[in-house]
């Protein structure tokens, strides 16, 4: 498998999705082709298509797949139902999102996704969009940026991190992932662990900020429940909390008949259930995977199938 980035989870993937010969799924987050390659492998006679919003990662998946059939599209899963459109799709039998960042993505330092190497602030995982993290950083207000580390980073030190940034960037902008890492530590400390994970949870807010991920995913999620058909499977692999609390309200949402608060005696909102879930807790990898990939150590899997007569 290439080192671009190591598929989690493959196994359990195949499993849940349960690919069947002739049917149509899709990849939403292509990366390297790992995980489009399994598919691929494991039954041929599928049509798939696969989005990434990276080009990289399409001419990485290029080279993976060049001896198998599959349309790639460089664009946002956020788009799913209007590409899908465009390649005359309405209907589909199986979806798989991986989400995050791949590990070339991590790893290619001048994408600016790591605190610990020096790099442009930038974190866009399309680099033909306008936002970057220097200009969240330098032009968002001291309010918006505590707003974004509590919600996307859930840390705690949010405000004084907003605060600290403000101060640092009133003398001037703050251009590089270590200037921003300086800032943090300036509120936080150097070396300790707590240290580091703050480094984490804002880099990784920022990221989520950027990218706009959590509004993509919801709207995708809705998309591709919609887009199933009679019993097409939907896969998705979150890295954190954040991620995985969408995917499991959306699909509980989409299992339940009613969907009234609970103070509405006699239903008024005709809501039907269209889905089943397949995995009451979030399956994880096993111990023997993430001894030998990291990564997999905080992949949450879950898994729904549509419900038969539902469209
Ligand atoms: C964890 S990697 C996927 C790895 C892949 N499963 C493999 O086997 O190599 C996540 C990929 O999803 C892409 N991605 C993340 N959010 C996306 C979005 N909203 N639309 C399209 N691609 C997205 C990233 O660019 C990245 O390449």
């Amino acid at each position: 498998m290439s080192v671009y980035h190591r598929p989690v989870m493959i196994s359990e993937c195949l499993e849940l999705l349960a690919l069947r010969p002739g049917k149509i799924y899709v990849d939403a987050t292509l990366g390297g082709g790992g995980h489009a390659l399994a598919m691929l492998e494991h039954e041929p006679q599928i049509k798939l298509y696969a989005f990434d919003r990276d080009i990289d990662a399409i001419k990485e998946a290029e080279a993976t797949l060049q001896d198998h059939h599959a349309v790639l599209i460089q664009a946002n899963f956020k788009d799913l139902r209007t590409q899908l459109a465009y390649h005359k799709v309405s209907g589909i039998d199986g979806i798989l999102f991986d989400l995050g960042v791949s590990s070339h993505q991590l790893d290619e330092t001048e994408r600016g996704f790591s605190f610990d190497r020096d790099a442009e602030l930038d974190m866009r995982m399309d680099r033909e969009s306008e936002m970057t993290a220097r200009k969240i950083v330098n032009e968002y207000s001291v309010d918006e940026l505590k707003k974004i580390f509590r919600e996307y980073g859930e840390e705690q030190a949010a405000g004084r991190i907003a605060r600290a940034i403000e101060r640092s960037r009133e003398k001037q902008p703050i251009k590089s992932t270590l200037e921003l890492a300086g800032v943090i530590e300036s509120v936080v400390g150097v070396g300790s662990k707590e240290s580091l994970k703050t480094k984490v949870r804002v880099f990784q807010a920022l990221r989520i900020c950027v990218n706009d991920e959590l509004a993509a995913l919801s709207s995708a999620l809705n998309d591709a429940i919609n887009l199933l058909n009679p019993e097409g499977r939907i896969v998705v692999m979150s890295y954190h909390s954040l991620e995985d609390r969408i995917v499991k309200n959306m699909f509980k949402l989409a299992e339940q008949d009613c969907i009234c608060p609970p103070v509405i005696i006699q239903c008024v909102c005709s809501h039907k259930s269209t889905l089943k879930v397949l995995t009451r807790r979030p399956r994880s990898a096993t111990d023997e995977e993430i001894q030998t990939n990291v990564r997999s150590r905080s992949a949450k899997l879950r898994a729904a199938e549509k419900k038969r007569g539902k469209r």
